[in-house]
């Protein structure tokens, strides 16, 4: 029996349609099993266990194990009985259908789509002083791992950034930024945040962005971990554009990424400002790596800034051409073959050269 798809110990004929039906829908394959006696083999392992109150009422529940992920599956109301078997077997959820169907197709869709093996990556970005370019090269890595066709996720940590979604000129894009979604601990489906938030056009591949907004609360920790983890699950990459002042939710990545990409200008000062951070990002990332850019005033030469700060150094680049103008006009894409591309391309393949290592 595979342990990727979800069981389905579902007696109920009305439920049972329902969940076949629904489950096509959402492209996933499930293990139906006729009694609570053959669930038992896969109950421990299936990544969600959907049960319905007609299954619990003919079996032996207490020669179940406890674990996370168990949905109750309905299309009657529940009564006392019903709910005292409920909590025997540790149902965490009630799906009553018709009316919460979507719920469902999200949760099936979420494991349908996580890959069976390998996994996405997550790189944290920030500045080695204000204004180092941190966001536009977060902007830049999610654009260039898009374009390569692959699924990226660009989160926006900082809220005091006025919106990640101006440097992609997505401001007007539809969808929700941090500000108007609640996201508590826990697992969130990447499908629906997917289905959620604004995508930006990312060539061949797919660029979701989740931006902080012009005014209002930024992430809180738990909100960060679960989005990063519902990326990571489905195989995206996922690039957090960090504030140099890490709260809570900054610290909440720095614990889960792969990689810290520290933007320092190839200049005494920033490269001064760089060496504290990075002394203090270095006792708790897994790695920090820098991406030294131009233009230097005084031809400062990119291997001396990698010497002062002390970080692992994964690119250079010279300054990108008639930036500003581009930003200002919301026009931004790094241009194929410039030096945020490149420097962007350097980064993914250090990020996923890792990523395959750790794996
Ligand atoms: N690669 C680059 N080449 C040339 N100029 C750049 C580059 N990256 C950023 N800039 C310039 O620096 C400005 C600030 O960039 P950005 O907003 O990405 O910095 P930041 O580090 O995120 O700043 P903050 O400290 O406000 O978060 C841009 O508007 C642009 O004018
Ligand atoms: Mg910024």
């Amino acid at each position: 029996m595979s342990n990727s798809r979800p069981l389905a110990a579902i007696s109920g004929d009305s439920v049972l349609d329902a969940v076949l039906r629904i489950a096509a829908a959402a492209g996933c394959e499930l293990d139906c099993v006729p009694d609570l006696v053959a669930a038992r083999a896969a109950w421990m392992w299936a990544p969600l266990v959907l049960v319905d109150p007609a299954m619990l009422s003919d079996g032996d529940t207490e020669q179940l194990p406890r674990r996370g992920g168990v949905v109750l599956v309905t299309d009657q109301p529940l009564d006392l009985a019903d709910w005292e078997a409920a909590y025997a077997v540790g149902v965490e959820r009630v799906i009553t259908l018709p009316d919460a169907e979507a719920a469902l197709v999200d949760l099936l869709a979420d494991v349908a789509e996580e890959p069976a093996a390998g996994s996405g990556a997550v790189l944290g970005v920030i500045g080695g002083r204000g204004g180092a370019g941190a966001s536009v090269f977060a902007a830049s890595v999610a654009m260039g791992h898009a374009d390569d066709g692959g699924d990226a996720l660009l989160v926006d940590c900082d809220a005091l950034s006025g919106g990640i979604d101006l440097v992609l000129g997505a401001e007007h894009a539809a969808g929700l930024r941090w500000p108007d979604i609640t996201v508590r601990a826990g697992r969130v489906s990447m499908s629906a945040l997917r289905d959620a938030l604004p995508a930006v056009d990312g060539g061949s591949g797919r660029l979701v962005v989740l931006s902080c907004g012009r005014s209002g609360d930024g992430p809180a920790p738990e909100a960060v971990a679960a989005v990063i983890e519902a990326g990571v699950r489905s195989g995206y990459t996922v690039v957090c554009d960090l504030p140099r002042e890490l709260g809570a939710a900054g610290w909440q990545v720095i614990d889960l990424a792969d990689l810290i990409a520290v933007i320092v200008p190839a200049e005494v000062r920033a490269a001064a400002s760089a060496s504290g951070l990075v002394e203090r990002l270095r006792r708790r990332a897994r790695r920090v790596g820098l991406v030294v850019r131009g233009p230097s005033p005084d031809a400062l030469p990119a291997d001396a800034v990698a010497d002062v700060v002390g970080g692992e150094p994964l690119t250079v680049m010279r300054a990108e051409p008639r930036l500003a103008s581009v930003l200002e006009r919301g026009e931004f894409r790094p241009r194929r073959g410039g030096p945020l591309a490149s420097g962007a391309a350097d980064v993914l393949a250090s990020l996923h050269g890792d990523a395959k290592a750790a794996a």
